[in-house]
């Protein structure tokens, strides 16, 4: 969608011209899956699919809100002084809950606005169109308001929304991946420090193909937290011994020697992923800066292997999708991204070959799971940003 275009739909739906027009990107992540929340590194990028938005102030304390995605729902209509959750608000909750707590933090935001949004990351597909409706609500109130924030403020006000308004327990890799991208990189980041790097992400002759399993993450939030709850209880069993917070503080060597503390198979398994993920985070960013694809691309595919087989969240889907994928000819590496469950895949894949390798992996899928998965080339670029202004 051009600006053009975006005013111009803005005007149809509000009757008036909009301030200003915003783009805020979904994320992939190369490598670093559920290391987040347990203080490890995490390597995800920002890509060009995300969520477009035009808005205007207004002179009341009205706000209305209207989706291109959910065109039956119509305009909504919320009152300033009323931002409290409520269900049948619907995808406003997201808005509602980044102006609730940039007001907490002491930001101004005395009047109303119109905000008219349209996203093209595919729904339910684990390409964080939530984070990125947060980060849209974020720099529109800014631009609106004339708001003095750092950008690593406004990606811990939409990590605290999906806490503390929405109720998912999520890390930060999402909100910070798609406020703090850059185009062409990656973003290597330290979810203990919040130090981070932008590393070049030059694949030579190969792309990133995003395959989607269109398997709605159903069962993502209730696992995503029993999982989080494990590595919790992980930690508080090795430091019978241990002085840690997280387990991202531990290298595999130290791990093995102190695991015996941890006293149930599965939360061995959750551990285990954890740091040797971060582990591998680490040597994969060195690969990719050594130019060394083969092996950044064989790291990819052990995250995969432990997150099907230690971590277990993974599910039929994600999986015949990588083992597929690590069968076909010009393909370096291939697993699940985001919290698994269902949503997407990346595969890093010649570009001559990735003809016959949508072909194939399509083929295979849709025998398997009964229906079709969908591709797209990834393109890395830059994170939330102001489009145009009046
Ligand atoms: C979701 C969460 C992130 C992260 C990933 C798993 O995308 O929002 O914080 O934990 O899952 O790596």
């Amino acid at each position: 969608m051009n600006t053009t275009e975006l005013n111009q739909a803005f005007t149809a739906i509000f009757g008036a011209e909009a301030d200003a027009t915003f783009f805020s990107p979904g994320r992939i992540n190369l490598i670093g899956e559920h290391t987040d929340y347990n203080g490890g590194h995490v390597f995800p990028a920002a890509i060009t699919l995300g969520t477009y938005g035009a808005a205007r102030k207004r002179d009341d304390k009205l706000m209305r809100f209207y989706s291109a995605n959910f065109e039956d729902k119509g305009i909504i209509e919320v009152a300033l002084d009323n931002l409290v959750f409520a269900k049948e608000d619907n995808w406003t909750n997201y808005p509602k809950g980044v102006v609730k707590f940039l007001q907490e933090a002491g930001h101004k935001i005395d009047s109303g606005f119109d905000l008219y949004v349209f996203g093209n990351i595919p729904n339910g597909s684990g390409l964080s169109s939530s984070a990125s409706l947060e980060l849209l609500m974020g720099i529109v109130a800014e631009e609106l308001f004339g708001l003095k924030l750092e950008r690593l403020d406004l990606v811990k006000i939409g990590k605290q929304t999906e806490n503390e308004f929405i109720g998912v327990n999520s890390g930060i890799m999402d909100q910070f991946a798609i406020g703090m991208g850059a185009d062409k990189k990656a973003i290597y980041l330290d979810t203990n420090t919040l130090e981070y790097d932008l590393v070049p992400l030059d694949l030579g002759d190969n792309v990133i193909v995003i395959m989607n399993t269109n398997k709605r993450r159903e069962l993502a939030d209730s696992k995503y937290n029993e999982r989080r709850a494990e590595c919790e209880k992980a930690v508080e069993e090795l430091n019978v011994l241990l002085d840690i917070k997280t387990l991202g503080e531990l290298d595999a060597q130290t791990f093995d020697e102190y695991s015996y503390l941890i006293k149930d198979e599965n939360r061995i398994k959750r551990a285990r992923h954890a740091i040797w993920e971060n582990q591998r985070t680490l040597q994969a960013r060195q690969a990719l800066e050594a130019g060394e694809l083969e092996q950044f691309g064989r790291l990819v595919n052990a995250s995969h292997v432990s997150l099907e087989h230690d971590y277990e969240v993974t599910g039929l889907e994600l999986d015949t999708l990588a083992h597929t994928a690590w069968e076909q000819e010009g393909v370096l590496g291939a697993r699940m991204t985001g919290a698994g469950f269902g949503g997407c895949g990346i595969a890093i894949v010649a570009k001559d070959k990735v003809d016959a390798f949508t072909e194939n992996v399509g083929k295979v899928y849709t025998e398997k799971i009964g229906y079709a998965p969908a591709f797209y080339i990834a393109e890395i670029a830059g994170g939330s940003r102001v489009l145009s202004r009046k």
